[in-house]
């Protein structure tokens, strides 16, 4: 018919297009542009087509009217939703009255379709099926991460990244990149991922700690943002078998100062990312209402927690009361935080409940200097402490754990040459999203989760 007879060129007598992407379409405007992207939405009426572009910075509205209209009703008639196409046109404000993503939509003169994706029963949108099982969209995260939540939170993950590494900074902290493959286990035998290094035994880490604390006489306060894995037995919204940990080690500070800088480290990530105009809109989107939390956090010994779930009658897995020594279940923890709902920097945990490296409390042996940081929704999103200073301390407490001192000879040397009082924190930034973004499980808050049983795509 006559439309596939028409000829489209790129327009003669208009200003050369700049190639740019759709975050940065707001200083276009009225200007000539050429934007590449996939086809996020399509729709034809009455003679105007309307396509929403995606880049991976945004979404932007492009419309098509007369001959460019008439030639591409044809052209796109076999063109699915995630073809990827040049739109060539300029930049206009839109009207009083109508909206669209950035208030402006692209007045298109000239379009390549670069790739043209399934229609009909092969296209995208048939992948995708709502009523699908779970398992099944969780194997095609490939295509699940096109989608706009998804995308947000990979976004805003992207960005908290950023703004932690920023409050790092502004805290005077190096960051440094432990090794993942090690010898030595951080939080029990019983999470370990094992492998075959070279006929030796070694192991996918768990926490990069122990190297920080060994960078500390080298480079004052140290950071990393490093994978962690366990092999976690059971299935949780809360449990991946590959994180992302961000890990701080401080030397020369007690426990007071310690607790202020943790919180200072989480308040002023929470500012920059409401201060950063990618972030801030996402996290609205996400998450409406989303409010910083109120300082200073409260702050719950171990002991006082006990006595709350008593009082509230929030009992052990096993259906009893908390008894001082329990570990406080995953459940309990959630419904004492969402019941007080506001951050809680819990301290002050039993020795026999958590890890080897623990310092005590100086005239509470049975105390260690610990805390975990709970947040409503999601629970305990930062795990740390002070650590043992003192060499005699230490090789007590790993024959208290039945640990063999001898890989670690590299870590208990710290307290032989200038040992002084140190402590660190981990966060998971997968937890910190969930809480931060409001999602259900941390299994939507990274690019490709890994959990129990489920190493793919
Ligand atoms: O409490 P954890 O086990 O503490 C440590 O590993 C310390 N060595 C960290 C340190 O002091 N440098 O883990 C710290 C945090 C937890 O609060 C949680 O947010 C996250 O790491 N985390 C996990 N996130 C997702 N999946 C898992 N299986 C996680 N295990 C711990």
């Amino acid at each position: 018919d006559a439309a596939s007879k028409i000829v489209l060129e790129e327009p003669k007598d208009v200003p050369e297009a700049k190639k740019i992407i759709i975050e940065d379409s707001t200083q276009y405007r009225e200007k000539r542009v050429v934007v590449n992207g996939w086809v996020h939405r399509m729709r034809n009426q009455k003679g105007i087509i309307f396509i929403v572009l995606r880049d991976g910075t945004g979404y932007l509205q492009s419309v098509f009217t007369g001959k460019v209209c008439e030639k591409a009703s044809y052209d796109f008639i076999n063109l699915g939703p995630e073809s990827t196409i040049a739109l060539y046109g300029v930049i206009k404000e839109l009207p009083e009255g109508k909206s669209a993503p950035g208030n402006h939509e692209l007045v298109v003169d000239y379009y390549k379709v670069l790739h043209a994706a399934p229609t009909g029963e092969e296209a995208f949108t048939n992948r995708l099926n709502a009523e699908a099982e779970p398992s099944y969209l969780l194997d095609q995260r490939h295509l699940v991460i096109r989608g706009e939540t998804a995308s947000a939170v990979l976004k805003v993950r992207a960005r908290v990244l950023r703004a932690m590494r920023d409050t790092f900074e502004d805290l005077r902290m190096t960051e440094v990149t432990p090794p993942c493959m090690v010898q030595t286990q951080v939080e029990g035998g019983a999470t370990l991922f094992g492998f075959n290094y070279y006929g030796q035994n070694a192991y996918l880490t768990q926490s990069s700690q122990l190297y920080l604390e060994a960078a500390l006489p080298a480079l004052g306060n140290v950071y990393c943002v490093q994978e962690s894995f366990r092999a976690e037995k059971s299935l949780t919204r809360r449990h991946l078998s590959e994180f992302t940990h961000v890990e701080a080690e401080m030397p020369f500070l007690n426990f007071q100062e310690y607790l202020e800088l943790l919180e200072e480290f989480i308040c002023q990530t929470i500012d920059r990312v409401l201060d950063d105009p990618v972030a801030a809109p996402l996290i609205q989107q996400l998450n409406p209402g989303f409010e910083k939390p109120s300082r200073p956090f409260m702050r719950l010994p171990y002991e006082d927690a006990i006595k709350y779930l008593n009082e509230h009658n929030i009992l052990t897995p096993e259906g009893e009361h908390h008894k001082f020594g329990d570990d406080i279940a995953e459940a309990a923890e959630r419904k004492m935080t969402d019941q007080i709902n506001r951050p809680i920097f819990l301290t002050h945990f039993p020795v026999e409940i958590k890890s080897f490296y623990m310092k005590r409390v100086d005239d509470h042996p049975r105390l260690t200097e610990s805390v975990d940081c709970l947040m409503p929704n999601v629970g305990e999103i930062v795990g740390g402490s002070m650590r043992i200073f003192d060499m005699e301390e230490l090789l007590a407490a790993y024959k208290r754990e039945g640990i063999d001192p001898s890989p670690y000879y590299w870590f208990t040397e710290q307290r032989k040459y200038g040992t002084t009082e140190h402590g660190g924190f981990g966060l998971g930034l997968e937890r910190f999203l969930a809480w931060m973004c409001n999602r259900y499980t941390v299994r939507e808050c990274c690019l490709f989760p890994r959990f129990t049983e489920r190493c793919k795509p």
